[in-house]
Order: structure tokens, then sequence, then C-alpha cells
């Protein structure tokens, strides 16, 4: 399986992404969490891509470009990969198909997760992580059974005032991969705004498809 989970921020593809890794046997590749953890480990592409992130802004291409052709050449992602939050825009999609064309190993498909601006903007402001595990809640839909011990912290790109400016990134940079990866074929959409195990049925039966 080797697929580009496409979505805003917020409509659930590290959520889903975490349940096709359980059921396929192949890595998620998130660049917003390779990205998050060079931040945490104060790396020195940490300490570049930190203020783009801070104010909802993509990181540049060349960085997240080098990110991603590190993270194909482990021995994890010979045989597929689910793809979280990358390619990003135009740039990264030509970039990635360059890659992958190398390597001699196309994608499958890219699921669109289709979800209304007023439910992302609640998920996202109600998304919270646990510090200890690294569990993702939601207070709104999914919050921590009554005995759960440990500190849950919001992302610093979860505060109102950045989700906005994330939300505009996607529709000027992001959304024109719609079109570019339905003209290729390989566009399956699915509607995001259900219950997380009917979303995942509907992605199941997409990349099938
Ligand atoms: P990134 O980490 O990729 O964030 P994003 O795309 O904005 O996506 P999110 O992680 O916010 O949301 P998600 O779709 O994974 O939703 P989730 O499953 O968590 O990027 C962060 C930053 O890094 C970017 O702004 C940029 O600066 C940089 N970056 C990353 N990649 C880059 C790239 N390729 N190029 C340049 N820069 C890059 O769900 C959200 C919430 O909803 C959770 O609380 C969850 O519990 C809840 N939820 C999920 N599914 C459901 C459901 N079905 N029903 C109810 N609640 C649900």
């Amino acid at each position: 399986m080797r697929i580009v989970l496409l979505g805003a921020p917020g409509s659930g593809k590290g959520t889903q992404s975490q349940l096709l890794v359980k059921t396929h046997g192949v890595p998620q590749i998130s660049t917003g969490d390779l990205l998050r953890d060079a931040v945490a480990k104060r790396t020195e592409l940490g300490q570049r891509a930190k203020a783009a992130m801070d104010s909802g802004k993509l990181v540049d291409d060349a960085t997240v470009l080098g990110m991603i052709r590190e993270r194909f050449s482990k021995p994890d992602a010979v045989n597929g990969f689910i793809l979280d939050g990358f390619p990003r825009n135009i740039a990264q999609a030509e970039a990635l198909e360059k890659m992958l064309q190398e390597l001699g190993t196309p994608l499958d498909s890219v699921v669109l997760m289709n979800l209304d601006l007023g439910i992302l903007f609640k998920r996202l402001t109600g998304r919270r992580i646990c510090e200890e595990c690294g569990k993702v809640f939601n207070v709104f839909t999914a919050p921590p059974a009554a005995g759960h011990k440990h500190r849950l912290i919001q992302r610093p790109d979860d505060k109102e005032e950045v989700i906005g400016k994330r939300l505009e990134v996607y529709e000027a940079q992001t959304k024109p991969l719609i079109k570019y990866y339905d003209a290729a074929g390989l566009l399956r959409v699915v509607d995001a705004d259900a219950d997380v195990d009917t979303v995942f049925k509907s992605i199941d039966r997409a990349v099938k498809k």
C-alpha cells in the first residue's frame, strides 16, 4: 500500500493513518510529526522549521523533501507507506512523483478526507495530546477515560489565531492538489464527517477501488 492521505488540518489524517498502520502493516510517514520531533529535539532543522510551524505557514520545500528522501531510505518503507500531511503543494507533489519514479514504486491512490470548515475548527481547538504517550484526544469528540492520569497538552498551532492561517494556507497551497491528483486518476474522496470507525471503513473501501 502506497497512499497519500490528503485533507485540511484536523480532517483526521493522523487518526486514520494510525488505524491503517495497524491493519496494513506499513508505516505512517507524517511530515508534521517528523518536524515536531525535530523541534522538540532542538535540531538545526527543527530550529529552522519552528517559526513557520508556530505561525501556521508551510516549512520550506527543500527541508521537507530532504526529510522525506531520508525517511524513504529506511527499510520499513520498502513495502509501502501512508503519507500524512505530505505533499502539501504542487512542487512537493511533483518532487514526490519523481522520487517514486526513481524507486519504481508509484502511488496507488490519494485519499481526500472531505470535511466542512466549521467542523475542522472544532476538531482542532478540541485536540489534546497526552504528554506521556503522545495519544491524541479531543475534548469534544474523544475525551480521555475518567482514570487518565497524565497531563494533556495543546499543540501550539492549535490556538485559534494560528488555525485560521493554517486553513488559509490549505486553501491556497494544498487544495490545488485535488485537481492535480484527480487528473492523474489517483483521487478517491471520502466523507470525513462521521465517527472514526465509519471513516476508516470508507477509506478502506476507497483504497481497494
Ligand atoms: P501537520 O502535523 O501535518 O498538521 P495538519 O495537516 O495541519 O493536520 P493535523 O495534524 O492538524 O490534523 P489531522 O488531519 O492529522 O487530524 P487528527 O487526526 O489529528 O502539520 C503541522 C505543521 O507542520 C504545518 O502547519 C506546517 O508548518 C508543517 N508541515 C507539515 N507537513 C509539511 C509539509 N509537507 N510541507 C511544509 N510544511 C509542513 O484529528 C484532529 C482532531 O480531531 C483530534 O483531536 C482527533 O481526536 C479528532 N478526530 C479525528 N477524527 C475524528 C472523527 N472521525 N470524529 C471526531 N473526531 C475526530
